[in-house]
């Protein structure tokens, strides 16, 4: 495993229009850690990995690898993919179709000539480590989609190379296989540390697994820290958004009261200074109430009328997407994630069409300015909880 160091990136495309995939990137990854890429698609997340494989040339900046420089515009330095120890688990398995599952992950050690690790049974270790020591003698045809990416990791981990790179390796998975191997290769990287990138769209996959998760714009890194400290203090709406705070509420105090979405909203305190008299709010689902009435708000809640548009089952919680009661509003929605079995969170039954409170604590939100950046506002101040 090793260090790996990633300077001021750069890597467009010529064409039509142009692009820049990665646009300046800086990036330290520890040795052992394991690093996981979140953004939307077309962020720059797969041409990232590409550069550090050498499959992508970029235009200039620099990467080095342990203490070897693989890559150097201004030096003209760009080591080819084989003399990059660098494992890949790409979405689409690709493994050898005319090779046994043996050969395939035995690929690697015998494309670098590691006759050692060859020999001492590396390859059956490795499928063991992934479940798959019955299936060695197969082919990928008779495996299934689950298998062949069980393989494919331990093609990827076989020779233990300085760096793992995972592009969405689990999104072919059925939920329960992508549990499992989501498990799997947790508790292998806690067992035998190495040091990965790994790219995904699932949040949770995300929070799982990263030692260090970053959040990527437009090739470029916009927040990355401990999952924990993303998930609870972006640092903007993007981020925010992208880590599942879907409410969003942009509160303006006009002429004694708050409103948000053209409705008002109770129970709000008066902003402490003028600069507070207007920001963002963004919630959770999981973190906001139904109630029938403004009365059933509790104490250092503030609650915001909405209408019920739809509600969906989904075993242990109900879905309820709602949307401001105004009528000229644009019917921005707002969804709460209410458990099923939880009457303190809605009442019993919560149906299409009803008239209700949105109710929420603010020092569950997160609050931001309106050009989208984080505001350190004390939110208890919002709600006079303390002074009550
Ligand atoms: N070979 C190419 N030629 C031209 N443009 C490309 C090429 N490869 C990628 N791009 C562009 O570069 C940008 C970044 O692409 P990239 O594949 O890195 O995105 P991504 O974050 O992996 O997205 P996804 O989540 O959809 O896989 C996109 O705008 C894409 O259209
Ligand atoms: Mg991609």
């Amino acid at each position: 495993m090793s260090h790996v160091s990633i300077r001021q990136l750069l890597k467009n495309f010529d064409g039509k229009p142009p692009t820049v995939a990665v646009d300046h990137l800086d990036l330290e990854i520890e040795d052992g850690e394991f690093l996981v890429l979140l953004g939307p698609s077309g962020c720059g997340k797969t041409t990232t990995l590409r550069c550090l494989a050498g499959l992508e040339q970029p235009a200039s900046g620099s990467i080095t690898l342990g203490d070897q420089l693989v890559f150097d515009g201004d030096r003209g330095v760009n080591l080819t993919p084989d003399k990059r120890f660098i494992g890949m688990v790409f979405q689409s398995y690709a493994l050898w179709p005319h090779m046994t599952v043996r050969k395939n992950i035995a690929y690697p050690l015998k494309s670098r000539k590691l006759t050692d690790a060859l020999n001492s049974g590396r390859v059956e270790e490795t499928a063991a480590l992934v479940d798959c020591e019955r299936l060695l003698d197969r082919l990928p045809a008779e495996l299934s989609g689950g298998q062949q990416q069980r393989v494919a990791l331990a093609r990827g981990l076989v020779s233990h190379p300085d760096l793992v790179l995972f592009d969405e390796p689990l999104s072919n998975l059925d939920a329960r296989l992508r549990d499992q191997v989501r498990a799997e290769l947790h508790d292998l990287h806690q067992r035998k540390p190495f040091t990965a990138v790994f790219v995904t769209h699932d949040q949770s996959e995300a929070l799982a697994l990263g030692t260090r998760m970053a959040i990527m714009r437009a090739g470029q890194i916009v927040q990355i820290g401990p999952p924990r400290e993303v998930f609870e203090e972006p640092v903007d709406e993007y981020v925010a958004g992208f880590t599942g705070m879907s409410n969003r509420l942009p509160c303006e105090y006009v002429d004694g009261r708050w409103y948000a979405l053209g409705a008002e909203i109770f129970g709000m305190q008066p902003p402490a200074g003028a600069s507070v008299g207007s920001f963002v709010i963004r919630l959770r689902p999981e973190k906001v109430r139904l109630v029938a009435d403004a009365a059933d708000l509790r104490h250092g809640e503030a609650g915001i009328a909405v209408h019920v548009d739809d509600v969906e089952y989904g075993g242990l919680h109900l879905d309820v997407m709602c949307s401001v009661a105004v009528e000229d509003s644009a019917r921005r929605q707002l969804h709460a994630r209410i458990p099923t079995h939880d009457s303190s969170r809605a009442p019993r039954t919560v149906s299409r069409g009803a008239a209700m409170i949105l109710a929420f604590d603010p020092i569950d939100g997160r609050t931001f300015d309106t050009d989208g950046r984080a505001l350190a506002l004390p939110q208890r101040a919002l709600t006079g909880a303390l002074a009550g």
